[in-house]
C-alpha cells in the first residue's frame, strides 16, 4: 500500500496544469491519497506525473481510484481484439476491453491503436456522446524525437472570459457533436450523419463538483448551435473556438517517455501538434465514465 506522506504539486502554466510529484502509481493508495490527488485535479485539470512505469494492469488499477473505466467501442461496435492483438510490445491489452493504444503504428500494414498520425484539433474526449468522459488517463510508452505535444485549453477561463454579450446569446442554448472519425476537418453537415455518435450538449456547462461553468464546444466536433441559422451558428462557432484557444488560455505539454498525463473532459479541450510520420508514437490511454452534460 501506499507509504506516502505528501504529495507535491507545482504548476505547469499560468492557464491550467500541474506537475504532481511524490508518489509512484504502481503502488496500490489509501482513500486518503486518492482524496488529495482529486483535490488537485479540480484546482489544476490537468495533471502530470513523471517517470512512471506503469502496466496495463497497473494503469488500471490506478485509474479505477476516480470512477468506472469505459469501454472501448467505436460507433458502437467493440474495437476488433484483433487490432490490440498485432503489437507485440504491450499484448496484455489484447484482451482488456477498458484500455486502447493512441499510435500512429502499424504491423503488417494494419494500425495497433486510434487517432493515428498527424496534428489534431481540440476536441472533448468523446463529446458526442450522451455521456462524455469524465476523465482521460494517457501513459506514454513510446514518442517521436519532435513534436507530438498535447495542447489543453482551460474552458472555465474560456466561458469566464467571454464577452458579457456573447454569453448573454448562447445562455441555455445548445450545441450538435458529432464525430466523423476526423482529425482536422470540420464535420460536414450536408451530409447525412445519422450513422455518426451524436448527441445535443449545452453550450455552457456546470461542473457538477466544483460548480464552476465552462464553455463546453470544440473546434473538431461541435457542428451547431441549435436555433441559430447556419452561418450564424459558423459565425458564432468559429468565435468560439478563436477564443478558447488563445494562447493564454493554453498549456502545452511536451511529452516524456513515462509520463502519466491525466485530464477533466469536462472543463478541458485538448489538441496534438504534428509529428513526423517516420517516427513511431505509442500511448496507452484509459477513460473514466461520465454523465449527461448539465448547465
Ligand atoms: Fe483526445
Amino acid at each position: 500500500m501506499d507509504t506516502l506522506t505528501e504529495l507535491g504539486a507545482t504548476p505547469l502554466s499560468p492557464a491550467l496544469g500541474a506537475e504532481v510529484t511524490g508518489i509512484d502509481l504502481r503502488h496500490g493508495m489509501s482513500g486518503e491519497t486518492a482524496a488529495q490527488i482529486l483535490e488537485l485535479w479540480r484546482r489544476y485539470l490537468v495533471l502530470v506525473f513523471r517517470d512512471q512505469d506503469l502496466s496495463t494492469e497497473g494503469q488500471r488499477r490506478f485509474a479505477s481510484n476516480f470512477g468506472t473505466l469505459r469501454e472501448r467501442q467505436r460507433g458502437g461496435t467493440k474495437f476488433a481484439k484483433s487490432k490490440y492483438a498485432l503489437w507485440e510490445g504491450d499484448p496484455n491489452i489484447r484482451d482488456d476491453p477498458n484500455l486502447l493504444l493512441v499510435s500512429n503504428v502499424t504491423v503488417d500494414g494494419k494500425p495497433i491503436g486510434s487517432l493515428a498520425e498527424g496534428d489534431m484539433w481540440f476536441h472533448i474526449d468523446s463529446g458526442y456522446a450522451e455521456r462524455p468522459y469524465k476523465y482521460t488517463i494517457l501513459h506514454a510508452i513510446k514518442l517521436p524525437s519532435e513534436g507530438g505535444n498535447t495542447l489543453f485549453a482551460n474552458m472555465y477561463r474560456a466561458y469566464e472570459a467571454l464577452p458579457r454579450d456573447l454569453r448573454d446569446r448562447l445562455k441555455g442554448r445548445k450545441a450538435l457533436h458529432i464525430h466523423e472519425y476526423k482529425r482536422r476537418e470540420k464535420v460536414n453537415l450536408g451530409e447525412d450523419f445519422s450513422n455518426s455518435p451524436h448527441a445535443f450538449h449545452p453550450v455552457f456547462t456546470t461542473h457538477p463538483e466544483t460548480g464552476r461553468k465552462s464553455l463546453f464546444v470544440d473546434r473538431l466536433m461541435t457542428a451547431r448551435l441549435e436555433g441559430f441559422a447556419p452561418e450564424e451558428s459558423a459565425a458564432l462557432l468559429d468565435q468560439l473556438f478563436d477564443h478558447a484557444e488563445r494562447p493564454e488560455n493554453i498549456y502545452a505539454h511536451v511529452w516524456r517517455y513515462g509520463d502519466v498525463v491525466m485530464w477533466d473532459n469536462r472543463c478541458v479541450t485538448h489538441g496534438r501538434t504534428n509529428f513526423p510520420k517516420d517516427q513511431e508514437r505509442i500511448l496507452r490511454r484509459c477513460t473514466i465514465e461520465g454523465e449527461p452534460p448539465f448547465e
